[in-house]
């Protein structure tokens, strides 16, 4: 493991072991598909780590994200060291090892998207959902993100909403856009 993500990952471990990081898990059983009894998980490096990859995109597809207990007990089980799986899971983007919504907006905080008004933007769903970036609703229905550029400036600025791309959008019609897309719940 790189020595930067040692410390995060002592951290991992001292969260699981107080149960700090397994509250949202709801306790189902892990599938024969992700955790098979027999299953070694050993191999090459490479073959190990894509079978560390497939078993996490099982997980979140499962959970939305991957509880802590649940990496735990495939680690004992496949006999992977929780640190390979921790090390796997955060060097990609994809992973989440927090609790993520079910509709996911992603803001653009790239500089043409800044430029033009992105960051409003970004202030305006916040201030809309409730959220900050790098947060999910309470009620798990929303996540919030912001990432550096999503590869399409020319549409600056730009929202995608569980997927959909949405360019040049305005604050002024943020929250008609999001209403019909989303179940947004007013006070
Ligand atoms: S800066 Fe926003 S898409 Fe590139």
């Amino acid at each position: 493991m790189e020595e930067k993500y040692q410390d995060e990952f002592e951290e991992f471990l001292k969260a699981l072991e107080n149960g700090e990081v397994t509250a949202e898990y709801d306790g189902k059983e892990i599938s024969e598909a992700v955790c098979p009894a027999n299953g070694s998980g050993k191999g090459d490096n490479n073959e190990e780590n894509n079978s560390i990859v497939s078993l996490l995109q099982e997980i979140q597809k499962e959970h939305h994200y991957l509880p802590a207990d649940v990496l735990k007990e495939v680690a004992e089980k496949r006999n992977i060291p929780l640190m390979d799986i921790y090390s796997v899971a955060t060097f990609y983007k994809s992973f989440s090892l927090e609790p993520v919504g079910k509709h996911k907006i992603v803001c653009c905080s790239g500089t043409a998207c800044h430029v033009r008004g992105g960051k409003k933007i970004t202030g305006e769903i916040s201030r809309l959902l409730k959220i900050k970036p790098g947060e999910t609703s309470k009620d798990r229905l929303f996540s919030l993100e912001t990432v550096s550029c999503l590869g399409a400036c020319a549409l600056a600025p730009l929202v995608v909403v569980d997927g959909e791309y949405c360019g040049n959008m305005a604050t002024s019609r943020i929250e008609s856009f999001l209403e019909e897309r989303l179940p947004l719940q007013k006070e």
